[in-house]
C-alpha cells in the first residue's frame, strides 16, 4: 500500500494561546508529529505568542514537555525533536492591547515569503481583538486565520463573532475547525458512501429505518468544569460534532470534494432539519445531569460535586429525535444522543435498514434482524455491516445475525492521525472543505436556539442519571417509544 502525501507550501504558523491547553495537548504533538513523517517543509517556523514574557527557550521547554507528556517515548528518541524545537520561537503579546505586536509583526516579516497562518487558540472573547490588531499591523493580508468552538452560545453571540473576524479576514481564508471532520473514520464515512456504488441506493426512506448517532463519553468534565457549565451537551457537542456527523451522513452526494460543494450540500441539510420548540420539545428531547457513580471500577463524585455548586442546571447528557423535512429522509428519525460520564468512550453511527418486507423461512428459524451498518469513530475505529446467515452446521435452517467486521487497526498496520494534524496542514494547503463555513455554523445555531429556549421555558431540572450508565432512563423512553432500541455495537 503507498501512502500519496499532498506537499506542503513553506509557512509560518502563529499560535495564538500557545501556552494554553489546546496547543499543549493537541497542537505541538500534531505539528510535530507531521514533521516526524516528513511532512513539515523545513523552511516552516512556528511562533507561540501569549500574554506571558517567555524566551523562545523557555517555550522550547514547554513544548519539549508536552511531547514527553503527548506523544509515545519510543517517537521521541531520533534527532526529530530538536529539528522540530528550532523551529519554535516565542514572542508576549497582549491581545488587547498593542503591547508585543510590533515584535510579532518584525517577525512574521523577518520569516520572508511564506503562507501566514494564524490559529487563534485563545477564548473566543479575544477574536476579535487578534484579527483587529493582526489587521492594523498588515498581517492579514495574505494570512489564513483559524478558530475554534465556542463559535457563539447561540445565532447572535455567532452572528457577531463571525462579523469581527470577517471584517478583516474573507471567508475564504477563514478556518472554522471543527475536530470530529478530521478523524479518520469520518472521512471514511464520506469514501463509504461515494466510493462504493453498494450504499447510495438504499440510503434513503425507502431502505433506512432510522439513524443513531453516539458520542458518549466516560469522563466527567473534570478541570474543565467553568467553561462547561456555561456550555453544556447540547451547545458542546450537538451544535457542532454531532450535527456535522448527521450532515455527513444525510447530505446529498456533492457533485466534488470542493470545499464550497460539500459544504452547500451540509447546510441545506442543516436547513432541513425540523424545528423543534415548545410544541414538540418534552417528546423529542431528553436533558440529563449525572450524579457520583462508578467508571472504570472506582467511585465518581457527580457533576454537582465537580463543580462545586449545588444549583447548576446545565445538561451533561442529551438524547434527540431529530427529523429531515426532505424527500430523501422524510419518517427517517435520527436519534442522537451524548454525554459524560456514560458506561463507556464510544462514538459511533448506526445506520438501521428496514426489515425484509417478508419472511420466507417459517417460525423455527429465529428472528431475522435487520441490517445495520455501524460506523465506529472511536475507539476501535472500524466499519461493522450486520447481515443475517444461516447458522452454519447440520441440521435444519437456522439464522444468525453476524458482522462483517472491519477493524481499521487490524486492517491496516498504520498509525492513526490526529484530527489536528490532519487540519492543519489543510489550513497551510488552502483546503477548506474539512471547515465549517460561517452560514453553516449559523444555520446549525438557527436549530439550536429554540430547543434552548424551549428548555429554558419549560424550567425543568436535568433529569439525574447516576455515572457509568447510559443517561436518564427518559432517553431510552424516548427510542423505545418507536419500538426501536438503542444500539452500543462498540461498547
Ligand atoms: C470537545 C468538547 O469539542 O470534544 C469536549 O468540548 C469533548 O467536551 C471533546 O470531550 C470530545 O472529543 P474527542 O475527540 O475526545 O471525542
Amino acid at each position: 500500500m503507498t501512502s500519496r502525501v499532498i506537499p506542503v507550501a513553506p509557512f509560518t504558523l502563529t499560535v495564538f494561546g500557545a501556552t494554553g491547553d489546546l496547543s499543549r495537548r493537541k497542537l505541538i504533538p500534531a505539528l510535530f508529529h507531521r514533521d516526524l513523517d516528513g511532512q513539515l517543509p523545513d523552511e516552516a517556523t512556528i511562533i507561540g505568542v501569549s500574554r506571558r514574557p517567555m524566551s523562545d527557550e523557555e517555550f522550547r521547554s514547554f513544548a519539549r514537555q508536552a511531547l514527553n507528556d503527548h506523544i509515545p517515548a519510543s517517537e521521541l528518541q531520533g534527532p526529530e525533536v530538536e529539528r522540530f524545537l528550532t523551529r519554535l520561537s516565542y514572542v508576549a503579546v497582549d491581545a488587547d492591547a498593542d503591547s508585543g505586536w510590533p515584535e510579532l509583526a518584525s517577525r512574521v516579516v523577518a520569516a520572508g515569503d511564506r503562507i501566514p497562518v494564524y490559529y487563534l487558540a485563545t477564548a473566543p472573547h479575544l477574536f476579535g481583538p487578534i484579527c483587529d490588531r493582526l489587521g492594523k499591523y498588515g498581517l492579514a493580508e495574505q494570512g489564513r486565520v483559524v478558530i475554534e468552538k465556542p463559535i457563539g452560545k447561540d445565532l447572535k453571540s455567532a452572528i457577531a463573532l463571525n462579523e469581527q473576524v470577517g471584517r478583516i479576514f474573507p471567508e475564504e481564508r477563514v478556518y472554522r475547525i471543527d475536530h470530529y471532520l478530521g478523524k479518520e473514520t469520518v472521512q471514511n464515512l464520506m469514501a463509504l458512501r461515494f466510493a462504493n456504488a453498494l450504499f447510495e441506493p438504499l440510503w434513503n426512506n425507502a431502505h433506512i429505518d432510522h439513524v443513531q448517532i453516539t458520542v458518549a463519553e466516560a469522563l466527567g468534565v473534570e478541570e474543565r468544569a467553568g467553561y462547561y457549565d456555561t456550555a453544556g451537551a447540547m451547545r458542546d457537542m450537538v451544535q457542532n460534532h454531532i450535527l456535522q456527523l448527521l450532515c455527513l451522513v444525510a447530505m446529498e452526494p456533492p457533485s466534488s470534494l470542493d470545499a464550497d460543494a460539500v459544504r452547500d450540500e451540509k447546510l441545506k441539510v442543516l436547513r432541513a432539519l425540523k424545528p423543534i420548540d415548545d410544541h414538540n420539545m418534552a417528546s423529542v428531547t431528553v436533558r440529563g445531569q449525572y450524579r457520583a457513580g462508578a467508571s472504570a471500577g472506582g467511585a465518581v463524585p457527580g457533576y454537582l460535586e465537580e463543580l462545586g455548586s449545588s444549583t447548576s442546571q446545565t445538561e451533561t447528557f442529551v438524547a434527540v429525535k431529530a427529523e429531515l423535512e426532505n424527500w430523501r429522509w422524510a419518517g427517517v428519525p435520527f436519534y442522537l444522543r451524548t454525554g459524560k460520564r456514560l458506561a463507556s468512550r464510544v462514538s459511533e453511527i448506526v445506520v438501521g435498514f428496514r426489515p425484509v418486507p417478508h419472511s420466507v423461512f417459517g417460525d423455527t428459524v429465529g428472528a431475522i434482524e435487520p441490517n445495520r451498518l455501524v460506523i465506529r469513530l472511536q475507539p476501535d475505529e472500524g466499519v461493522k455491516l450486520w447481515l443475517m446467515i444461516k447458522d452454519p452446521g447440520p441440521g435444519g435452517i437456522r439464522l444468525t445475525h453476524v458482522p462483517l467486521d472491519m477493524s481499521f487497526a487490524k486492517a491496516f498496520k498504520v498509525r492513526n492521525p490526529d484530527a489536528y494534524e490532519r487540519l492543519i496542514l489543510d489550513v497551510v494547503r488552502g483546503n477548506q472543505t474539512l471547515f465549517m463555513r460561517r452560514d453553516e455554523v449559523e444555520a446549525a445555531w438557527k436549530w439550536v436556539d429554540p430547543i434552548l429556549e424551549s428548555w429554558r421555558n419549560a424550567k425543568e431540572p436535568p433529569r439525574p442519571y447516576t455515572a457509568g450508565t447510559w443517561g436518564p432512563s427518559a432517553a431510552i423512553a424516548l427510542i423505545e417509544r418507536d419500538g426501536r432500541t438503542w444500539l452500543e455495537d462498540g461498547a
